[in-house]
């Protein structure tokens, strides 16, 4: 089995990086997206120290740089406003790089811009329907407008609603968590905010009855904020999420921010007290049970981003693990697609444990860290040594080419 040329299904952060990461490696692409542009939800989102190095490998990370919020830690604080927990999320001295917050759009404005310059074609309104057959020498899917195409490999990088996933597995569906955030975007002005004492910033201010309130500086000089609240919430279907979304006033959407707020700080009353409408997002969190594998049984049909492991937000590592994938795989193919006797086969099985692997640290670690945020019951004592900062060299600071070196030379590969 070899692959010399791939199709990628889905223009979002995982597709897009990865038609980067494999034309680095020399193997043809071509992308396929559902929509007439890359999906585009607006806010920040945030990279950790692990992605950012893999997106400097790819040529990224300087382009994308002087646009960024950069900070090394999250802030923890309580309903009443006192410090709880302090959550690391960069550092250039321990591992080269500051966390950064990032407009989704202008991440994907740059990516598609050296996808173009890389010569990879992105075909827009074609959205996968199913594969058609799946050979020893290629697979054939069709597109919903009834039209098909052929590759040596075909990846959904297509999110956590992925079509390409029912190849493998038809009946599986992502698990909602009873749990959604709504977030918006304001002037950071509007916080009145005095420098002296600086208030830490991003924060989460934990309240035990009414939800987590964040705040989180974007745009390079923080001058925007953005704004969003997280909380228990009905199972609704995506059709009506999206209506909540869509109604003209957004009265959900303002509700859902608003609804409380006296029983949360003043920074988080004056937060809600403008809202501008057209900056409001819904993210219901919703995770995909664990996969018995991430490829066909043909092994031509593979999985990766979202569509493979959505992960709760915790640790901020969604999007920051989808980036792992790519670059990994990208490398995987790099060194064994060309091999015959299985040498593809046996390096995406190891490719797959050692994403796996890293992917159920990451969903320990979030357990970790929703625990320690937990309101302690009355009378409940700490946990000795609880509040010790997360040791997170092991996410940080990788080197993915020796990770994935050590996991084929265990294959023999
Ligand atoms: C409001 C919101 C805020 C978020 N904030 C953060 C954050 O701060 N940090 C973080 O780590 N994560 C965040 N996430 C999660 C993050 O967006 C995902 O982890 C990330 O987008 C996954 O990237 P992906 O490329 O795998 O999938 P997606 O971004 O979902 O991209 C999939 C692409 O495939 C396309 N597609 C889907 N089906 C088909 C088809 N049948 N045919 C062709 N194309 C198709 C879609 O149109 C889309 O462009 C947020 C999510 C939401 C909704
Ligand atoms: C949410 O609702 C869907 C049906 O719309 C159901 O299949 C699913 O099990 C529900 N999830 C939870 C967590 O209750
Ligand atoms: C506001 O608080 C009341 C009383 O605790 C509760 O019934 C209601 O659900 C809360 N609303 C929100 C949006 O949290």
């Amino acid at each position: 089995m070899s692959i010399d040329n791939v199709a990628i299904i889905g223009a979002g952060l995982s597709g897009l990086a990865l038609a980067l990461a494999l034309h680095q490696q020399g193997i043809p692409c071509t992308i396929y997206e559902a929509r007439s542009a890359p999906l585009n939800i607006g806010g920040a989102i945030m990279l950790s120290p692990n992605a950012l190095r893999i997106l400097d490998h790819l040529g990224v990370y300087t382009r994308i740089l002087p646009e960024a919020y950069s900070f090394d830690h999250l802030y923890f604080r309580s309903a009443d406003d006192t410090p709880l927990d302090t959550y690391e999320f960069g550092s250039v001295s321990k591992y080269n790089y500051q966390g950064m917050r990032i407009y989704r759009h202008i991440l994907i404005r740059e990516l598609s811009a050296m996808v173009h310059d890389a010569g990879i074609l992105i075909h827009y309104q074609k959205k996968f329907s199913h594969v058609r057959a799946e050979s020893p020498t290629d697979v054939t899917w069709e597109f919903v407008d009834g039209t098909s195409a052929s590759a040596t490999c075909l990846v959904g990088a297509d999110g956590i609603h992925s079509n390409v996933r029912k190849y493998l597995y038809p009946d599986l569906e992502p698990h909602f968590t009873n749990a959604v955030g709504v977030t918006a975007a304001i002037p950071t002005s509007q916080l009145g905010l005095t420098s002296e004492p600086p208030y830490p910033l991003p924060v989460t201010i934990l309240n035990p009855k009414h939800g987590a309130f964040v705040l989180a500086p974007q745009h390079p000089t923080g001058s925007v904020c953005l704004i969003g609240r997280q909380k228990h919430s009905p199972n609704l279907t995506r059709p009506q999420w999206t209506s909540l979304l869509t109604s003209p006033d957004k009265k959900w959407c303002l509700d859902f921010l608003r609804e409380n707020t006296s029983s949360y700080p003043e920074i988080v009353q004056r937060a809600v007290s403008t809202i501008d409408i057209e900056t409001i997002n819904i993210w219901p969190f919703y995770v995909v049970p664990k996969l018995g594998s991430w490829r066909s049984e043909g092994g031509r049909v593979v999985v990766l981003g979202d569509a493979a492991h959505a992960i709760p937000p915790s640790a901020g590592q969604g999007v920051n693990q989808a980036f792992e994938d790519i670059f990994t795989f990208s490398l995987v193919v790099g060194r064994c697609g060309g091999g015959g006797n299985g040498r593809l086969a046996r390096g995406l099985k190891v490719w797959q444990k050692g994403r796996q692997e890293r992917v159920d640290r990451v969903l320990g670690l979030n357990a970790q860290i929703d625990r320690r945020r937990m309101p302690r019951r009355p009378g409940e004592e700490d946990v000795k040594g609880e509040e010790e900062p997360f040791e997170l060299e092991w996410l940080y600071k990788p080197d993915f080419g020796e990770m994935v070196a050590g996991w084929l030379v265990v294959e023999g590969l």
